[in-house]
């Protein structure tokens, strides 16, 4: 524990990269491959932290998964009421993707179930999920305060319900939904604004009816779900940090291979695309019912602006590095819409505030955004407050600065981009560890 970033300024070159599996694809492989009948066979998988915990969870309700590569997963699913009770607490590191996906998961179980997870994780609230799930017959309880442990009550039979989501969110959409494959009747989710949809389309292709119209998701209990193949895409959100590098930098033309462009997460492109990026998408191609392309990116004078918040929810993780690119731009920019970045990996608006003013730009924080003008990056040290995303947002800031930045406290860089500096080293970076 204890890793730093040290980078010394070197911009992108041309090339092309790849980046790993895509963490949200991964974690619903995980999950829904073992409710599954038969067998689920998964490449492309994100062998990242946060995934490896749901493996170990969904192994300690007793579903044999073989690793077969790094990438290469073999899961035997044990059918929609094959799970087992676990023999202690389930440990979900940081992820709060696999909490609120397993909270789902487990509501509807014959066995009681505790799901624990590291120090980040115990701050994160919980009662978004907790709340539908109540209204289904669950029993859930965590810390006064909503965060974790989760202790779910088994053996309850659970209704459908049709719920409304209160903030726009896909781990809740799909809490739900889990839920509702093991409850009575129709299970409908209404969004506020549309969310990634993963886990609609992996339902989907192991045959289950999910329908999704004009903003309301809906599923009847009880369908079983075929095991299939998922060819997992590499991760939109990780190549996020490669496109970024490649604007920067004086002249780079780089192509980043196999990336999911999912039309529910590519509002980053849409934002860069506004703010002057050259970005295309070459060679489109579908994985299972994933849309895949290759991202040709080159390098961009951006122009800053106001930025649209009906995109907010298309690019949810990718602000920390939106920040990074208003910070390089010309002019000011504006995000707003953006409070559900307050309770991420950690409070998002306030840390990338406080890495881009100790790298000398002029930022200034809004409940539910920024204003970011355009500067140059000085060197200096910041902090990541312990976020993979900040993290690799300010390494991507400081291949353009004027002197080194170490970057502190990236450990948890692995749980999404396990190979960060070895992948941007491919292009001309130089981000060590220290
Ligand atoms: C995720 C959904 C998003 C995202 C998270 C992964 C998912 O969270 O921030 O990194 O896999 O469903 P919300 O749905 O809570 O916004």
């Amino acid at each position: 524990m204890g890793m730093d970033f040290s980078v010394r300024p070197a911009s992108f070159r041309s090339g092309t990269a790849e980046v790993p599996g895509d963490k949200s694809i991964s974690h619903r492989a995980l999950m829904l491959g073992s409710i599954a009948t038969g067998r689920t066979e998964v490449t492309g998988f994100l062998a990242g932290e946060d995934c490896l915990a749901t493996a170990a969870a969904m192994r300690a309700l007793g579903v044999s998964i073989e690793q077969r590569s790094a990438a290469e997963l073999v899961i035997d699913g044990v059918g929609r009421s094959g799970l087992k009770a676990p023999n202690g607490p389930l440990d979900l590191g940081n992820s709060g993707t696999a909490m609120r996906l397993m909270a789902g998961l487990l509501a509807g179980q014959p066995f009681d179930s505790v799901l624990t997870g590291a120090e980040s994780l115990s701050g994160r609230p919980m009662n978004r999920i907790i709340k539908p799930l109540a209204m289904m017959g669950a029993v859930i309880e965590a810390d006064c305060d909503g965060t974790p442990p989760l202790q779910i009550r088994g053996g309850l039979r659970l209704r459908g319900i049709h719920y409304e989501l209160p903030v726009a969110s896909a781990q809740v959409k799909s809490s739900v939904l889990l839920a509702g494959l093991y409850a009575d009747g129709k299970t409908s989710v209404v969004e506020p604004a549309v969310t990634r949809d993963h886990t609609e389309r992996m339902l989907r292709a192991m045959g289950v009816d999910v329908k999704a119209e004009v903003g309301t998701i809906s599923l009847i209990g009880g369908q079983e779900l075929r095991g299939s193949r998922i060819e997992v895409p590499g991760d939109l959100s990780s190549a996020t940090f490669i496109i970024l590098g490649t604007l920067l930098s004086q002249d780079a033309d780089v192509i980043i291979e196999n990336v999911g462009v999912n039309p529910t997460r590519t509002g980053v492109i849409d934002i860069l695309q506004g703010m002057g990026a050259d970005i295309s998408l070459e060679n489109s191609r579908v994985f299972g019912e994933e849309p895949v392309a290759d991202i040709h990116v080159r390098a961009s004078r951006l122009v800053g602006g106001d930025i649209d918040p009906s995109l907010v929810s298309l690019a949810i993780d990718e602000f920390p590095a939106l920040f990074v690119g208003a910070a390089a731009a010309e002019g000011e920019t504006r995000f707003s819409g953006l409070e559900e970045l307050r309770v991420k990996e950690s409070d998002r608006i306030a840390a990338m505030a406080d890495g881009l003013r100790r790298l000398g730009i002029d930022i200034e924080e809004a409940p539910d955004g920024a204003t970011v003008r355009g500067g140059t990056f000085q060197g200096g040290v910041v902090d990541s407050y312990h976020d993979h995303r900040v993290a690799m947002s300010l390494a991507m800031a400081a291949t353009i600065a004027e002197d080194n930045v170490v970057i502190q406290g990236v450990d948890n860089v692995n749980t999404s981009f396990p190979g960060f500096c070895e992948c941007v080293a491919g292009l001309g970076a130089n981000v060590g560890i220290v």
